[in-house]
Parts: C-alpha cells; structure tokens; sequence
C-alpha cells in the first residue's frame, strides 16, 4: 500500500467524494489503535484486581462477546452508511429512515463523552510519560515494593508534575490530530502495534519465571464467584465500552471512511480479538508480580506503576526493557487519545467553519483545562469528594462514595455515557434503521445476521440499561422497593 493511498483526509463531509481507508488492513489497525490503549494495560488490571479476579474475567469476556462486538458492528454500519461526522450520521441516518433528526443528539453525547474522557486519559498518559524517564535513569534497578511504591506517590502528589506530563500530552495529541491525522499515524501503528504485543509476550515470559505465574493464571481464570458483586458486573460491562471505544462516535467515524466491500463483522471481530488478548496479556504479566511480591491487587489506578517497574528493576537488561514498555505504553495511549478528540474536531470544523488547526488548539486547549480537575483530584484536592445517594423513607441508596473528580469522571463516562450512547447505538441500529439497510451494509448469511439482530435488538439494550440504570442509583432504589438484592441473586445463578 503507498503512502498516498494510505493516508486520509481526516475532514469529513463536503462536495468531494470522502476518502477511504486504502484496505480492510488499513482500517483494522487504525480501529485497534483506538481500542488498544491505557483501557487495557493500566485499566482493566486494576479493576479486575479490584474486583476479585476469574469471576469478573469472565464476565467482562461475556460483555465483549455479546455486546461489545454486535454494538461495534453497530457503529461501524452507522458510520459507513452516514460517511460524515457522528453528529450529521445521525441526522441524516435518521431521517433517511423516516425518524426525528433529535438523533444527532446521540453524536452531541458521543463528542461530550469524548472529550472528559480525554481530559483524565491525557493525566494517566502522562504518568506513563513520566515513567520513560525515569525508566532510562535505571532508578528502579533492586527497588524494592515500597521504594517502587514512593517513586509513585512522590508522582501523583506532586501537581506540578502532573501538569508538566499532562501538558506534553496534550501537546503530542494535539499536534497529530491538527496535522491532518492518519498518514503518519497509520503507518507508526503498523509498526508499533506489533512491537507492543511482541514486548508483552517477552513480558508474559518473565512473570513465568516469577515463581507465582500458577497463582497469577489462577486468580485470572479461575472464576470464584462469591467474590463479584453487582457493581463488579457492571463495571465489567462499561469497561467493555471503553476498551472498544464504543458509544461516543469514535469507532463511527472511523467506520466512516470504510470502503463499501469491507466485512463489517470480521473487522469487528478482529479488533475485538486483539483488544482482548492485549489486556489479558498485561493481567498475565502483572497478577503474577503482584503475588511474587505480595503487593495488594486492588491496588487501584496505581497498579501498574507499582508492579511492572518492580520487575523491570529485577531483570537482566529491565532499565531498557522497562523503558521501551513505557514508550508503546504511551503510544497506545496516543493512538487512542487522537480518537477521543476526533469526532469534536470534524465537528467543530464543519460547525464554525474552523481550519482543523484552529479547532484542534481551542478544543485541545479546553481538554486541558478540563484535565486540570483530575490532577488536583491527586493532590491539592484530594479532600474534595463527591458523595451521593438517595433517601427516601426506605433508606439510604448510594451512588458515589467518596469520589474524588477523578472518579466521578470516569464513573460519568464510563459507567453512564458511554453505555448510554451504545444502547442508543444498538437501538437505532436494532430497531429503528430499515433493515434492508442493516441487511445490505453488514451482508452477512441469514444465520448471522439473525444472531447480530437478535443481540442488537435484544441483548445489548437490555444490559445497556441495566448498567445505565444502576450507574444512576435507579437498580438500588428497586431493589429496596421489592426487598431483593441483585448481588445475591447473581452468586445464586453460578
Ligand atoms: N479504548 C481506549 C482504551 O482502552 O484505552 C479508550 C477509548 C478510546 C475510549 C476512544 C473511547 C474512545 F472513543
């Protein structure tokens, strides 16, 4: 594939025909690019370690499977079919099946979304910035746990220092969705992608040699489900939209540029496949460390930084194997960081007839504004919490417990927006869009498309809502009414 051919003009809609990816490849990787991300190496570790291990694997496995994958068909479908920005897709996919044009609405939440989201990723990617550095000095070389654990301590309570690796962040991400995006981008991921997954398979080979990789496997796969609670199962399911990056028009605008032939089902089920063997990867990796060395897996956010530089630190040539993992690290989180503000750009362009520069500085300057609330929430305002609940006279129901702005961000996006938007996705998608649509842009056998109608329409709504309506309290308030407690009757079906 040439590079012209390979590289695409990020703007979309207008008088030209709109440029496509050069091959089904092409797309691939720019979508896994998306999708491989802090979601899996930082994200999914810790909140499986949080969540008792097997039980809540499993069901985040489930949740790929039968939502994640039918909602990603969804999205791509919409976004080839309406070929311009999430916000115009819907209105005009909308009307085209004789519905309210209020459905760019769904592209408005998507661009919100998108946009929070990016404003706490870009503080964690800068963590991981600041771990290259420190990687290359050799200073975790014979750390024990607590030395690890101070170097990141000293990280997260230091705002200056977030703000530095925040804003170089920001910066990186700014300067290649304003270039005009995938050229450079699409082909760096060729490469990259590769180098990262080799590197976690090495990885995987070293917490073999960790003495505790049985234990590590086990606590990953052995499902002991006295230990997942309703909120695991429900952090289970929105982590299943943000490690696909569905439900905010990401995944629709890169589906926009897909050519007509393309398998919208296979090239969802690759990305689905590669997204899900990167965060088993780094679970494989990091459980056995946190064993060998009896650190705490429900370490939170935290848990990589203090794990996988314990390693580094202990193995032969681990200040440059350390380094280079830090480097991909922040390359995933790069490759996916441009897509979280993509879909505001394309829009704000065609809006307010903004140059893409232009856009991507005002909207880049307002995601680090917004990333200020996150850097504080480790700091200076630590104190500040968000608590709240739900009297009424049968009592007391609580929805955020001591959250701090971190927190509450990504309870908003990933427990409420993002399912939110992948149920209306599904909806649309299911229900509502004529189905000689569906049928022509998916063009799979009768048998497969029945199975995708049927978790579309089906399926993934109702687990959407489910995970919507706890998210606001609304489960816990029925459960009151009706006497009944959802955590006991999920243990009861296993
Ligand atoms: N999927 C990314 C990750 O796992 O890190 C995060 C993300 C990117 C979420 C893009 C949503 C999105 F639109």
């Amino acid at each position: 594939m040439s590079d012209s051919e390979n590289t695409l003009s990020a703007q979309s809609g207008g008088a030209q025909p709109r440029e496509q990816w050069s091959s089904r490849l092409a797309f691939i990787l720019a979508a896994t690019g998306s999708a491989v991300g802090l979601g899996n190496i930082w994200k999914f570790p810790y909140i499986t370690g949080e969540n008792g291990g097997g039980a809540f694997v499993l069901i985040y496995l489930l949740c790929i499977a039968t939502i994640g994958i039918p909602i990603m068909m969804a999205e791509i479908m919409l976004g080839r079919r309406g070929r311009q920005d999430p916000i115009s897709t819907m209105k005009h996919l909308a009307r085209e099946s004789g519905h309210s044009r209020s459905w760019g609405l769904l592209g408005w939440m998507g661009v919100i979304a998108g946009f929070l989201i990016l404003s706490y990723y870009s503080v964690i990617a800068g963590w991981a910035l600041s771990y290259v550095p420190r990687m290359a000095s050799g200073i975790f070389t014979g750390l024990d746990a607590d030395g690890v654990n101070t170097v990141f301590s000293d990280l997260v309570g230091s705002a200056e220092s977030l703000l530095a690796w925040h804003t170089i962040f920001m910066i990186m991400t700014m300067t290649v969705v304003a270039r005009g995006v995938r050229g450079g981008l699409e082909k760096a991921v060729t490469y990259l992608m590769p180098l990262l997954f080799i590197l976690l398979v090495i990885l995987v080979f070293y917490a073999m040699e960790s003495g505790h990789f049985e234990q590590g496997l086990s606590y990953l796969f052995t499902p002991d489900f006295s230990k997942i609670s309703t909120k695991g199962v429900l952090t289970a399911m929105g982590h299943a939209f943000f490690t696909l990056s569905l439900g905010m028009g990401a995944i629709m605008v890169y589906g926009s540029y897909l050519p007509e032939k393309t398998s919208i089902a296979t090239a969802s089920i690759a990305v689905a496949v590669m997204d899900t063997i990167v965060a088993l990867l780094a679970g494989m990796i990091i459980f056995p460390i946190v064993f060998a060395n009896a650190l705490e897996p429900a370490a939170g956010p935290g848990l990589i930084f203090k794990t996988l530089p314990l390693a580094f630190g202990q193995m032969p040539y681990g200040d440059l194997f350390g380094t280079l993992f830090f480097v991909l690290l922040v390359f995933a989180a790069w490759t996916s960081s441009i897509s979280l503000i993509e879909p505001a750009v394309t829009w704000g362009m065609k809006t307010f007839k903004y140059s893409r520069i232009k856009m991507s500085v005002i909207s880049g300057l307002l995601v680090w504004f917004a990333g200020l609330f996150t850097i504080f929430s480790f700091n200076l305002a630590s104190d500040f919490t968000i608590s709240t609940s739900i009297t009424t006279h049968y009592g007391e129901f609580v929805i955020l417990k001591d959250a701090t702005a971190f927190d509450f961000l990504d309870y908003l996006t990933s427990n409420i927006m993002l399912p939110l938007g992948g149920l209306m996705i599904a909806i649309f998608a299911g229900w509502l869009m004529k189905k000689e649509y569906s049928k022509q842009e998916l063009a799979l056998s009768p048998f497969w498309y029945g199975t995708w109608s049927f978790l579309g329409r089906f399926i993934a709504p109702v687990m959407g809502i489910i995970v919507f309506m706890n998210a606001m309290g609304i489960i816990a308030f029925f459960e009151s009414i009706l006497g009944i407690k959802l955590d006991a009757f999920f243990r009861s079906l296993f």
